[in-house]
């Protein structure tokens, strides 16, 4: 298990972030300027569809000032800045990848957002938080790569309250296998994907009850039709932080998507209270 969790941690090592991160955000605005967080949509927002998929997520979920969020799996912090700026939330992100938590970080205090969202190294199998701590735990474009899924779901039911909400947003299997390499994995090695039933048990055992549930996959195919149309995404994008192999990742992503062999599902939860 550790293994995987190494060469997971390994994927997303992007040795030198915080500097590439710099000279990419130079062409925007001079260091001691403050960002708005949409300024940085190109390449905080680490999953099918970018900031569209976040904005609708939390439109799912539904979300006021005084809710309490945890992001896990959290990336560069995107899907966190969001939230805390468009519902004044307060958001925690957890993330396995040092360079991408310091990554986080970095972006966050451009933003002037180091108030309200902050982050920490941690694995989603050891949520270093109390039990019922959250009100809500985004898990975005992250259990793909866990082989543990129980662990991984159990972790989410105990840091949230009772009826709390769990909002995932995934990439699941459908038929057959996918092509790689993918953008969380550049071989099987770190792929565990699931289909949607399978999911849908997986997180039901471990104490939710579904609120909404929906098969992105149409919508993602469109995405994936028109990043093929119109080119490279304009600098900076994802790939300043993945690499120049990034490009090739999300076309393949697209087209295992049109192909069947991926689809992609958006979902809520409700944490059962613990006698039902
Ligand atoms: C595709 S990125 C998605 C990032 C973010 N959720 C977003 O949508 O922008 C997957 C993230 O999950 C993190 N991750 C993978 N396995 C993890 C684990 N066991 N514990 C914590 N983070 C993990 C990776 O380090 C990476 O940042």
């Amino acid at each position: 298990m550790n293994h995987t969790i190494d060469r997971v941690r390994d994927h997303y090592r992007a040795t030198g972030l915080v500097a590439r991160l710099k000279s990419a955000l130079a062409a925007l605005a001079p260091e001691n300027q403050t960002l708005v967080p949409q300024q940085l949509a190109g390449l905080d927002q680490f999953h099918t569809r970018g900031l569209a998929a976040t904005v609708e997520l939390a439109k799912l979920v539904g979300l006021t000032a005084d809710t309490t969020v945890l992001d896990v799996g959290s990336g560069v912090g995107g899907p966190a800045r969001f939230l805390a700026a468009t519902y004044g939330c307060k958001v925690t992100g957890v993330d396995l990848s040092e360079p991408f938590v310091e990554a986080a970080r970095y972006l966050t205090e451009r933003t002037g957002q180091s108030g309200q969202v902050s982050f920490e190294l941690a694995s989603a199998l050891e949520l270093p938080f109390e039990a019922g701590s959250f009100d809500t735990v985004f898990l975005q474009h992250v259990a793909m790569n866990i082989p543990d899924r129980a662990r991984l779901y159990r972790e989410i039911r105990r840091v949230l309250k009772p009826r709390g909400k769990f909002a995932t947003f995934d990439v699941v299997l459908r038929h057959g296998e996918p092509d790689y390499p993918l953008p969380w994995a550049r071989t099987p090695a770190t792929s565990f994907l699931l289909s949607a039933d399978q999911t849908r048990e997986e997180i039901e055992a471990a104490g939710f009850r579904p609120l909404v549930w929906q098969d992105d996959t149409e919508a993602a195919k469109n995405w994936a039709a028109q990043v093929r149309a119109s080119g490279p995404p304009p600098s900076p994008n994802l790939g300043v932080v993945m690499g120049p192999d990034f490009a090739q990742f999300t076309a393949n992503l697209g087209q295992n998507i049109a192909e069947g062999r991926l689809g992609i599902l958006m979902a809520v939860f409700e944490a059962a209270s613990i006698n039902s």
